[in-house]
């Protein structure tokens, strides 16, 4: 099995992914914007051979880098864990003939409006959404679902960009700054009150093979826009036993089947509040900000094995769908940490886990605490 995995080194953890399908037998290829030489000794090791391009977003780079390494041995798989990458990769997979997330998929699993527009026609629970190129229109949706809303870019990340907005003149300014007026096209939903989660997994074939629920504390938007808070993010380790959590797998699953999803990662986001749960988004890829690393220490499991498994053997690791004993761990692991960073900058942070074998990191506050904020108490369901 060759795969061939975008970006091996940036950001960091890119290189776990490349590690995990290398130490389970497949044969790595990469291409990276990076030069060969600045490769790490391990990243040598792993890598049967590495095509440098100059922007690994380019369609024409990639595929000409593709083209260069199936020269040598076919490319059974090209992968790409970035949010940034994922489309690229996607018609590049189409071009070469290489199976994989497919650029239907990859393009409803990147476009808001269009997302939940399938979602919705499913049957999946959402805000009232629509895609809008002039203020006119969206001046018409505002006129039709009533404040507040939330005006964001169809193809946004990081809370980028998305503001909540309670009047006309909030609209109008929200407009302004998203360049609608000069016929951008934006999102523009009916903004759902309640708590944010989210929920992540790894799919074969179309079906849910690990899965994670894990909560927001505060919602992103409130802690991406307001300077003093660290926002947190937990890990539930109940997501088998508190009832809640059914319906938010049941939805992941749904979610998965109506966008087309095979065999990959997946990031999904949804609120939970006085309307119920409402599906928010979803990516085709792993969460970021090393969400993983928390699943990884609080289940005992190594999700890139995991995913490298998937990807290149078509298996999990274990004949058995993956119910680590989650219900039964040790609430106390999971403890909190700021995550402000020294420059200023706000991002969540998965708190910090600590376990015997990863007692470096030791910054926590009381257990008890961690333990009742990691509790879903919104639906009343945990
Ligand atoms: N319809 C909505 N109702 C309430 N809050 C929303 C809504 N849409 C987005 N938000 C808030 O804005 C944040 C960013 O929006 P999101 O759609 O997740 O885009 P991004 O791709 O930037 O993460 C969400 O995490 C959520 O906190
Ligand atoms: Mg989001």
């Amino acid at each position: 099995m060759h795969v061939c995995f975008i970006e091996p080194r940036f950001p960091t953890n890119q290189r776990l992914f490349v590690q995990a399908l290398a130490e389970i037998g497949a044969t790595v290829t990469a291409i990276g914007e990076g030069s060969k030489a600045s490769l790490s000794d391990e990243h040598k090791h792993w890598l049967t051979h590495y095509e440098e391009v100059g922007n690994v977003t380019d369609q024409a780079q990639v595929l000409n880098a593709v083209k260069t390494i199936s020269r040598a041995k076919t490319i059974d798989r090209l992968e790409a864990t970035v949010e940034a990458h994922i489309m690229t990769a996607a018609h590049v997979r189409e071009a070469a003939g290489i199976p994989g997330t497919s650029s239907r998929t990859a393009f409803l699993c990147r476009d808001k409006p269009a997302m939940k527009e399938v979602l919705r026609a499913g049957g999946v629970p959402c805000a009232a959404s629509t895609a809008a190129s002039s203020a006119a229109e969206v001046r018409a949706f505002a006129e039709q679902v009533g404040y507040p809303l939330i005006v964001k870019p169809r193809d946004g990340a990081g809370a980028s960009g998305a503001s909540r907005v309670d009047s006309d003149a909030e609209l109008e300014a929200a407009l302004k700054a998203l360049h609608v007026d000069k016929g951008r096209s934006v999102a523009v939903e009916e903004f759902i009150e309640g708590h944010e989660g989210f929920f992540d997994t790894l799919t074969l074939r179309g079906q849910v093979v690990h899965e994670f629920a894990t909560h927001y504390y505060p919602n992103v938007l409130e802690a991406m826009r307001t300077r003093w808070i660290s926002p947190q993010f937990i890990q539930t380790n109940r997501i088998d036993s508190a009832p809640g959590y059914a319906e938010v797998k049941q939805m992941g699953q749904k979610v998965v089947t109506l966008l087309g999803i095979e065999t990959s990662a997946t990031h999904m986001e949804w609120f939970s509040g006085p309307k119920g749960l409402k599906f928010s988004e979803i990516g085709c890829r792993p969460p970021g900000v090393r969400a993983w690393d928390l699943y990884n220490v609080g289940n005992d499991m190594d999700l890139y094995r995991e995913w490298a498994m998937l990807i290149a053997a078509g298996r999990p690791s274990s004949a058995r769908r993956a119910v680590w004993p989650r219900a039964s761990l040790p609430c106390a692991r999971i403890a909190m940490a700021a995550s402000r960073t020294t420059t200023g900058s706000t991002r969540f942070a998965a708190p910090s886990v600590r376990t015997s074998s990863t007692g470096t990191r030791r910054r926590r506050a009381h257990p008890r605490r961690a333990w009742r904020r990691a509790t879903w108490r919104t639906r009343g369901s945990a």
